[in-house]
């Protein structure tokens, strides 16, 4: 750790405290910065001085205090041991880390000062013991990067995912937010650049940040090797990448300095490469709304939204990934169409494995937790009722031909010896804890039942045993007594030592009385003490034993529960399209996109039913390759073009469409520039974003991509914008890559490309002029619009009328000088920089001195006065 916080405890001569705040002190110092001390005392945990002050705040719990020596009274909160991990939470979504302060040893013998240790360090892409955590993926990602280029380790910790990727430096960004990282990790020499302001600004992320040589590869390896039980880091199929092994050699490093040594159920790092799938940067991800927007991750609005209809926490996981990577390959998304088709027609067995799947506890992240030891017994049971359902699941899934769906079937394995040695082992409703017993069936373990016999009826047997050694001896005053000592044993006093038995052992000689034992009796006797504690502790090893046998099989494992969360997100993409009457598109390697009623599968769900207006959509390369779309405010512009980006990035995930008909040339980027928003993460001015964006999006389109550009230009003044958006029309239109385009803008000048281009088509929304307005018909229809109608939108709002009145005289004249500008572009398109630059003539100072007098001010004679001075002025300039 490169950065000590602030604690409040290092003053320059730090005062004596009690021995136990110098524990808690000497412990503090030990953490990673931004880590809360969770410090146990008794059955509370106790936070004190800043770490006091911070958590209540934030938790909600009494400040109090408490005598800490030299120091006096210190802020101290708390919270009883058992309320944990709710309080865990709060602090985590807040990028804290708790460290966990346990008693070390047993407080019933302890004289003085307790042992503590740091039992665990919590940070919140690391926390797993929460059964009914989110159910999306949180990553824990490292960046590393080095000469225009990078490499993004990331990990699932729940789910024991690890990838790496390569990307060039200026794509880093976009990486991170496809990623979404919970937590990053970052070298020092990355720390207070973009990409540190980035992942904590944007992203929200928990930033770590570490010295640069934990990235360094040669070290990096090594970690991998032994973290991974490698032979040779040659068996990395990325070894030889010195940034992508330093990556994942950090997050490695991170999960050791963090007390995560259980990484059984983490796979080896795979190198993910971007080839496979379509590209979204992040200004596409967020303007298209797909998993975020601003109400939240996931929140209303967002395409992910509409397509959740997963079952199962490792369906949703998969549905996420999907929708941020969309495919590229025509074969691969027919084999998700074609299994989503199957389960659209084969609709009971559909219904069937929906059942099957719903009420399934997350079981990627039950197998993390049985890894890394946090599990209890419940978590047993829920693998197994999960396993339960796999032979149904699987006679369901026979019923499919699909390949896709058959593939599944095979990695869907039944697992019958585990499940029933946890039926047989572990009782139906086990306790949240598993040191305390009650976990184990009775008849699993001979053993155990004998404990829980003697606990229960220990004290009988001793009745039992004495009064048959009182009938055989016929000594009436017979007693077992109990002694620290000597444990149990028969007490026989004085006067009838002669009838004492032979084989009677002698153990103690009292006053009057001797005390014997019998081999039986010593044998019990060494059962019945301590026979609750044994009985916790073999209980608990069985458990352990069990779960051992649940990790040997920890791949397959993993490998079935992703299996049925792909099954669960190819249900829920074949239940939404049934329930949405959505249509299978036609996918094809061609530059074509066409839809036929076309719907924005959003807007369309926030709509009453039937509300929403369709639309058709034509794009090519030959003859309609650029459509500019004018059209008042409010027509729809926007939706429509995002429309067509949704609806391709559907299909391209396999998934069914919102339209009557609908064929997809495959699209290898979707790019977006959708208005002018501020940038803040990267301290940027808008105009400068919106064109550095723009030129991006200009070097990079292909013939295969698809671009939505929504008023491009906006940000400067008309005459600016309106240049830079005719300029890039143009170079969109007869450039080296023709991607096909929908531009919606209010410039109409840009109506007139279209007379210069073949490949451009003007289209508009329709209105209706009525007595009361217009009416929005939101029908898209060739042609341009003739005018704009913002003010009446302005309006619409309620501004007040003097001003739309006096908005609409500025527009007058405005059109008219327009016009000539606009003649400039028509005469020729390939004029690019000769649009007349209007200077504001030379002001008379005459004129600028009357701007600057306060006729308040001045007395009627002094106004004469200035009258007459201003009068000789202006004679004298003339
Ligand atoms: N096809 C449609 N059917 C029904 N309602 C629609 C449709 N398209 C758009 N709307 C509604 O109209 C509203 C405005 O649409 P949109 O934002 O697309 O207009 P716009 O033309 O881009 O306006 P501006 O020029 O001000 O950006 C949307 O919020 C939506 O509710
Ligand atoms: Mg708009």
């Amino acid at each position: 750790m490169t950065k000590e916080l602030d604690l409040g405890l290092d003053a320059p001569s730090e005062p004596k405290l009690t021995p136990m705040m110098e524990q808690y002190r000497s412990i503090k110092k030990t953490l990673p910065p931004a880590t809360i001390l969770f410090f146990r005392l008794g059955d509370f945990y106790e936070m004190f001085f800043e770490d006091a002050n911070q958590a209540s705040a934030i938790l909600n719990i009494t400040l109090t205090g408490r005598e800490a020596g030299a120091s006096g009274r210190i802020p101290m909160c708390g919270f009883p041991h058992h309320a944990f991990s709710g309080y865990v939470r709060l602090l985590l979504d807040k990028n804290l880390k708790v460290a966990v302060c346990d008693q070390i040893g047993d407080s019933s013998k302890t004289k003085g000062l307790m042992e503590r240790k740091v039992t665990r360090l919590i940070t919140p892409a690391t926390y797993l013991d929460d059964e009914n955590a989110s159910r999306s993926a949180e990553y824990l990602a490292a960046v590393f990067r080095k000469n225009g280029e990078a490499a993004l380790a990331y990990l699932e910790l729940g789910t024991g995912e690890f990838w790496v990727r390569r990307v060039s430096e200026d794509r880093l960004l976009d990486e991170l937010a496809l990623i979404h990282p919970r937590e990053v990790i970052l070298p020092k020499s990355l720390d207070e650049t973009p990409v540190a302001a980035f992942a904590r600004e944007w992203l929200h992320a928990a930033v770590s940040v570490y010295e640069d040589w934990i990235f360094d590869a040669a070290e990096a390896a090594d970690r991998l090797k032994q973290g991974f039980q490698l032979k040779s880091v040659q068996s990395l199929s990325f070894h030889d990448d010195a940034l992508a092994v330093g990556a994942c050699g950090a997050v490695l490093y991170y999960l050791h300095d963090h007390f995560h040594h259980a990484l059984g159920h983490v796979r080896a790092p795979r190198i993910l490469l971007t080839a496979a799938c379509m590209m979204l940067d992040r200004q596409a991800q967020k303007s298209l709304e797909l998993v975020a927007n601003e109400q939240g991750r996931k929140g209303l609005g967002t395409l992910f939204r509409v397509l959740d209809e997963t079952l199962t926490s490792m369906g949703t996981r998969q549905m996420e990934q999907w929708l941020l990577r969309p495919l590229v390959r025509v074969k691969e998304i027919e084999a998700r169409q074609d299994a989503v088709k199957e389960l659209c027609e084969k609709k009971v067995s559909a219904e069937a494995i929906g059942a099957l799947l719903s009420g399934i506890r997350d079981m990627e992240r039950t197998l993390s937790r049985l890894n890394s030891g946090v599990a209890n017994a419940r978590d047993l049971v829920n693998l197994k009722n999960f396993m339960g359902r796999i032979p149904d699941l699987r006679t369901e899934l026979s019923r499919f031909s699909s390949a896709l769906v058959l593939e599944l079937n095979q990695k869907i394995q039944p697992f019958p010896a585990l499940c029933q040695l946890i039926e047989q082992a572990i009782v139906s409703e086990p306790p949240l804890t598993v040191r305390e017993g009650g976990i184990i069936r009775e008849k699993y373990s001979a053993e155990l039942d004998e404990y829980r016999y003697l606990s229960q009826n220990g004290k009988q047997w001793i009745l039992d045993f004495q009064q048959r050694e009182v009938e055989r001896t016929g000594i009436k005053s017979l007693k077992v007594k109990y002694s620290q000592v000597f444990g149990y044993a028969i007490e026989i006093s004085n006067s009838y030592l002669n009838q004492v038995p032979e084989n009677y052992i002698r153990r103690q000689t009292l006053a009057n009385a001797e005390r014997f034992v019998l081999p039986e009796l010593t044998e019990w006797d060494q059962k019945i003490s301590g026979a609750q504690d044994k009985m916790k502790t073999l209980e608990y090893e069985i458990f352990n034993q069990i779960r051992a046998r649940v990790l040997e099989q920890l791949l397959p494992l993993q490998e079935m529960a992703r299996s049925v969360g792909v099954a669960d997100a190819l249900l829920a993409l074949a239940r939404v399209a049934l329930r949405k009457n959505w249509v299978c598109p036609q996918i094809s390697e061609s530059d074509e996109i066409q839809i036929e009623n076309g719907r924005h599968p959003v807007v369309e769900s926030m709509l009453p039913m039937g509300k929403f207006v369709e639309n058709d959509l034509k794009l090519n390369q030959k003859d309609q390759q650029l459509i500019i779309l004018t059209g008042p405010n409010m027509a729809g512009k926007s939706t429509y073009i995002r429309q067509a980006a949704l609806i391709v990035l559907l299909a391209q995930i396999g998934s069914f469409v919102p339209a009557k008909s609908c064929k997809v040339g495959v699209v290898d980027r979707i790019f977006t520039r959708i208005g002018a928003s501020d940038d803040l993460a990267r301290g940027e001015s808008t105009f400068m974003v919106e064109m550095l964006e723009t030129s991006r999006i200009l070097n990079e389109a292909t013939n295969r991509s698809l671009l939505i550009l929504d008023e491009v230009g906006r940000g400067t003044s008309t005459f600016d914008g309106l240049s830079i958006a005719w300029a890039i029309c143009e170079s969109l239109a007869s450039g080296a890559s023709k991607p096909r385009t929908l531009f919606a803008t209010h410039y109409h000048e840009l109506t007139q490309l279209e007379a210069h281009f073949q490949s451009v088509k003007n289209f508009t929304m329709k209105v209706k002029d009525t007595a009361d307005g217009i009416l929005f018909l939101r029908k898209v229809i060739q042609g341009a619009s003739d005018r704009s109608y913002g003010i009446h939108v302005a309006e619409l709002a309620g501004l007040p009328p003097a001003v739309t009145a006096r908005a609409k005289e500025i527009l007058a004249v405005l059109e008219s000088e327009n016009q000539k500008a606009t003649q400039i572009l028509e005469g020729d398109n390939q004029v690019k920089a000769s649009a007349p630059k209007a200077q504001p003539a030379e002001q008379h100072p005459v004129i600028n001195e009357l701007k600057q007098l306060d006729v308040n001010r001045l007395t009627p004679i002094q106004a004469l006065q200035k009258l007459e001075e201003l009068k000789n002025q202006a004679q004298k300039q003339k």
